[in-house]
């Protein structure tokens, strides 16, 4: 594949159209790091099977864990909860997943041997302290380099539950927590500001881990009791709905389109999305709605609009959202009126800056935005809004999310774009272009 492509025609109208979208990120690395953790054969279906599942994949072999990845369904075979075979001079390479860097740490806060946790040049740049810190409380010890990685994490064999307080929230620093008291005796404690609870649904719903979770106003208050064996299982990955925004945008904001995603995970902790582009003045559907293990999956079903309308966004969604913010400011240029969103320090954390990336490319798409305090931006929108020029967008740091982004703005408000590093979707969406021709893009 070259490393750019090239887009200089709108998609053209689609109808009836039904997808399918690859099995959520969240919970295929979830499903990868707990199986591990069981005694016994765990048996995945749908996993995602894309780069960051491959880095959490070699991780766990390189720990001695078995995994058979057959077409149609991986199984893993796992040691019990102490059964990794720590050995001397370990390496493991998270690649661009900040999940699997983040959550691997917090199964290795036993390990006899110091292992050396790295990754690729973005994961390089991101923040490893928000788990270093709680990980050290349990008794782990860090060689941390300033909190970025690579690091050095060797374990202890008197580890000791906590107490905690999440405050970012990040459900990556609340899993870290919650998969490390697995493997300490008595009772850890989390306070957490509402984050996507896919790790308490597993352990509840999947695993049978003795946990108590209280949702109260702006905190979500858990209690694990540690060191209970966790018993194999299988488990079939929903579609993600981080990926099915990409195209839930792409039909919005193009002409007479309809389109159903199928098989989606709507946990409401991640369909903040939703939320917002309907308070936007879409009318986006879930059908068919049903339990699995506690996470609530349906169908999408999405249809254009051309009378969005600006919105004025305060901060208790964007925990919900914080994948899809980029698309989120892409429709804000096609509503009607001056968007503005808050508090978005987070999105500088991810696999590039993507606070200051967006308002970079919004710039370069001719719409007005300002950055205003507080992480802020403000988006000048308009329902008539269409690009007319040659874009050009750099390979920002691979960021996966980035090119995609891009590709749906080209392919929804049009202009003339090259875009850089088609590889980098392979991260999350490997699937994303040939589904993209399969609605009639041309793409070159
Ligand atoms: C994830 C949590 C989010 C999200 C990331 C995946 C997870 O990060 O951005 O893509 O699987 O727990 P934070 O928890 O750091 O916000």
């Amino acid at each position: 594949m070259s490393n750019f492509i090239l887009i200089k025609k709108k998609i053209d109208s689609f109808k009836k159209k039904t997808l399918s979208i690859p099995g959520d990120k969240s919970l295929s690395i979830r499903f990868i790091l707990l199986s591990s953790l069981t005694k016994g054969k765990c048996t995945g279906y749908n996993l995602l099977n894309s780069e960051d599942i491959i880095s959490a994949i070699k991780s766990i072999r390189k720990l001695g864990i078995k995994v058979i990845l057959k077409k149609s369904k991986c199984e893993i075979y796992g040691g019990g909860l102490f059964g990794f075979k720590y050995k001397k001079n370990l390496v493991l390479d998270a690649g661009n997943s900040g999940t699997t860097a983040r959550l691997i740490c917090s199964t290795l806060i036993d390990t006899k041997y110091p292992i050396k946790i790295t990754g690729d040049k973005s994961l390089k740049k991101r923040d490893m302290k928000r788990i270093i810190d709680p990980l050290k409380l349990f008794g782990a010890k860090f060689k941390d380099n300033n909190g970025k990685l690579p690091i050095f994490i060797k374990g202890s064999k008197f580890t000791r539950p906590i107490y905690y307080t999440e405050n970012l929230g990040s459900a990556q620093c609340k899993s870290a927590v919650m998969i490390a008291a697995l493997k300490t005796s008595g009772i850890t404690k989390i306070k957490s500001l509402p984050s996507r609870n896919h790790t308490e649904l597993m352990f509840k719903n999947v695993l049978k881990v003795p946990i108590k979770i209280k949702n109260k106003k702006k905190y979500d208050f858990i209690e694990i009791k540690g060191k209970h064996e966790i018993l194999p299982f299988n488990y079939k990955i929903p579609g993600d709905i981080s990926s099915a925004s990409f195209f839930i945008v792409l039909t919005l904001l193009s002409k007479k389109s309809e389109l159903i995603l199928k098989n989606i995970n709507i946990n409401p902790s991640r369909t903040g999305v939703i939320k917002i582009l309907n308070m936007m003045g879409a009318n986006i559907k879930f059908l068919n709605k049903k339990k699995y293990n506690g996470e609530l999956i349906g169908d999408i079903f999405v249809k254009s609009s051309n009378k969005l309308k600006a919105i004025n966004l305060n901060s208790t969604l964007n925990s919900s959202a914080i994948d899809e913010f980029l698309l989120i400011f892409l429709v804000a240029s096609k509503c009607k009126g001056v968007s503005s969103f808050i508090k978005l320090s987070e999105l500088n954390k991810k696999e590039s800056r993507r606070l200051d990336w967006g308002i970079k490319i919004l710039k370069m798409m001719n719409v007005k935005t300002q950055r205003t305090s507080n992480n802020g931006i403000r988006i000048w929108g308009n329902n008539n809004y269409q690009i007319n020029k040659k874009i050009v967008i750099k390979n920002y740091l691979k960021d996966h999310r980035i090119f995609m982004v891009c590709t749906i703005a080209a392919l929804s408000l049009g202009g003339n774009w090259k875009i850089y590093d088609p590889n980098s979707f392979k991260t999350s969406f490997p699937t994303f272009l040939k589904s993209l021709l399969s609605l009639g893009a041309t793409i070159k």
